[in-house]
């Protein structure tokens, strides 16, 4: 069954027809990029997913339920992880203890005695830490941390609630590139290790072709191509509208 599946999702604002028709599935494990330009709709498609924007028409269904029109928190609470594109962790905390705090919410929200974050067992957290590439850095405030490690630490903020779908609004937006493809390496390891299903959008196309399975092509509110990175790179509606920015027409 998939993970996700999305039938004719459609949204207006005014006269705008920010997404249109839109269908799409994806899969336990698989790593599905959507992409398109500026206002294609990318992120008002993401905002009908997680719960923040209610669909005019369509259905959203989660491992096979109906989850359209429910709230952010119930959404999340289903297993609809998000990072965002705005770091949002405590500065003042330690890494580990942001990851504890995140452990903690997950672990109360499936019925688990509450206990302060003080005596909680750090273990789980650092292992997620560890696996994470971050056992280093447990220690050290969140607020004095270089911008991709804290790019980390969000994503390790989001795999303490065990998703079962990952929602990423431009992930690496505001990295290094080679910042931008050890974090989506990794979050592809993760997702496939973990049978996760991760839905992203991202402008770096190297990052797109190099990491997703399957890409989505969105232009003016509808779905103009899907398929694995070489089919979308060879189609000439996709060549059409990022002509000129070379973006995927270069030889990765
Ligand atoms: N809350 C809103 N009110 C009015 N119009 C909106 C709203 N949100 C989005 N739009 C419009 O809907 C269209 C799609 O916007 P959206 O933000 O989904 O695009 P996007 O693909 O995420 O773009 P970007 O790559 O710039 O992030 C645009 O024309 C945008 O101006
Ligand atoms: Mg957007």
């Amino acid at each position: 069954m998939a993970t996700l599946e999305v039938t004719g999702l459609e949204k207006s604002f005014g006269g705008v027809r920010a997404v249109q028709g839109v269908s799409f599935s994806v899969a336990p494990g698989e790593m599905l990029a959507l992409i398109g330009p500026n206002g294609a709709g990318k992120s008002t498609c993401f905002n009908m997913l997680n719960g923040q924007l209610r669909p005019d028409a369509g259905a959203v269904r989660l491992l096979g339920q109906d989850i359209t029109g429910l709230a952010p928190r119930q959404v999340w609470r289903l297993g609809v992880g998000r990072t965002f594109q705005i770091t949002a962790t405590f500065g003042s905390m330690t890494v580990l203890e942001n990851v504890q705090m995140a452990l903690l919410s997950h672990h109360r929200r499936l019925g688990g005695l509450w206990r302060p974050v003080a005596r909680m067992d750090a273990a789980p957290a650092r292992a997620l830490l560890e696996r994470l590439g971050m056992a280093d850095q447990a220690a050290r405030p969140c607020g004095i941390l270089a911008y991709g490690d804290l790019k980390r630490v969000e994503l390790a903020i989001a795999l303490a609630n065990e998703p079962k779908l990952l929602l990423m609004d431009e992930p690496t937006a505001g990295m290094a590139p080679q910042e931008r493809v050890s974090l989506m390496a990794l979050t592809a390891q993760i997702a496939r290790e973990s049978g996760i299903a991760v839905l992203f959008t991202e402008h770096d196309m190297d990052v797109v072709f190099s990491h997703a399975d399957r890409i989505l092509v969105l232009d003016r509110g509808r779905l103009i191509a899907k398929g694995a990175p070489a089919v979308v790179r060879a189609d000439p509606r996709v060549r059409e509208v990022y002509l000129g920015s070379g973006a995927v027409t270069g030889a990765h």
